[in-house]
């Protein structure tokens, strides 16, 4: 079948879900993946068409998108900080601004001093944050934890894939009690988190694709505790940090100002709030 029927074919059945430019990227992001074809080779060569078995290939991905699949999840890669990223329904689809969390922290790092840093990312999910950092700070150890099997898969595939060495602990943050002894007693200079953030109240304000498909162990709190994360991350930080450690946490853009209460309480002094390209309270930075 040539490929201009199904580009067509697309648009057609895509009509009204998705405007027609986010058609036309879909279907060549997914040509790229599947056939090895850029948008160039297209329309260099508008008559290109693929065998049946490719073809059968791209009218699945179109029945996905159909059902609101995100194209990462089709694909199962994505991009995160310039680097190739293996994702799957067990792991959050990384975010833009989560790549604004792991500027910052990259930007903070003295760039002279060659000393080794510890760093641990806690929801590591697709493992994009420990392992951004881990390519982008080659003198740190990092270390990443997550409570689900799935997503650690993930994201020791995701380490392969990019080269880096860290070290995951499959674990419950919020169970101290069957913490090991080895991350019990780790000593870090950096811990950063994307916990779930998002409180049951806003779901309805939530996309029908994101609410659908991605992991909700990795989206949602209780509406009555949504800090609930925050408060043992932060319990953690007090003391395993170094002294001159710090605590970088991505946040609810609603709840900013709780959050600089929760982590003064909690005894750390400098508390910097941090908003994303959007203007919205996103990031948090915390000294000792
Ligand atoms: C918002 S996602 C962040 C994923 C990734 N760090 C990112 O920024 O894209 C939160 C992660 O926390 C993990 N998680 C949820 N509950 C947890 C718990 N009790 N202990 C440890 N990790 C947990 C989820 O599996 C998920 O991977």
């Amino acid at each position: 079948m040539r490929l201009k029927d199904i580009k067509e074919l697309f648009q057609f059945e895509l009509n009204g879900m998705y405007d027609k430019e986010e058609i036309d990227n879909f279907f060549f992001m997914i040509i790229e993946s599947y056939l090895n074809l850029k948008r160039i080779d297209l329309a260099l060569n508008p008559e290109l068409s693929c065998k049946d078995n490719q073809s059968q290939l791209l009218n699945d991905a179109l029945a996905h998108l159909k059902k609101q699949i995100p194209i990462q999840y089709i694909l199962g890669e994505t991009e995160f900080f310039g680097l190739p990223f293996k994702v799957n329904s067990s792991v959050l689809i990384p975010r833009p601004e989560t790549e604004e969390l792991v500027s910052w922290i990259i930007n903070q790092q003295p760039k002279t001093e060659k000393q080794e840093l510890s760093i641990l990312d806690i929801g590591t999910g697709s493992g994009c944050i420990a392992i951004s950092l881990a390519k982008k700070l080659p003198n740190a150890k990092v270390y990443a934890l997550d409570i689900s099997k799935d997503a650690l898969k993930v994201a020791k595939q995701n380490a392969e894939l990019n080269n880096v060495v860290i070290e995951f602990f499959e674990a419950d943050i919020l169970n101290s009690k069957a913490w090991s002894e080895e991350f019990k007693n780790l000593t870090l200079d950096v811990i950063v988190s994307n916990p779930p953030y998002v409180r049951e109240l806003e779901k309805d304000m939530m996309k029908d694709n994101v609410l659908k498909n991605e992991p909700h162990l990795a989206l949602f709190v209780e509406d009555e505790d949504p800090l609930l994360f925050y408060k043992a991350i932060t319990q953690y930080a007090v003391n395993n940090l170094t002294n001159k450690g710090c605590l970088f946490f991505e946040i609810n853009e609603y709840l900013g100002k709780q959050m600089i209460q929760l982590i003064k309480k909690c005894g750390f002094n400098s508390v910097e709030l941090k908003q994303d390209i959007f203007k919205k309270d996103r990031m948090i930075k915390a000294l000792k």
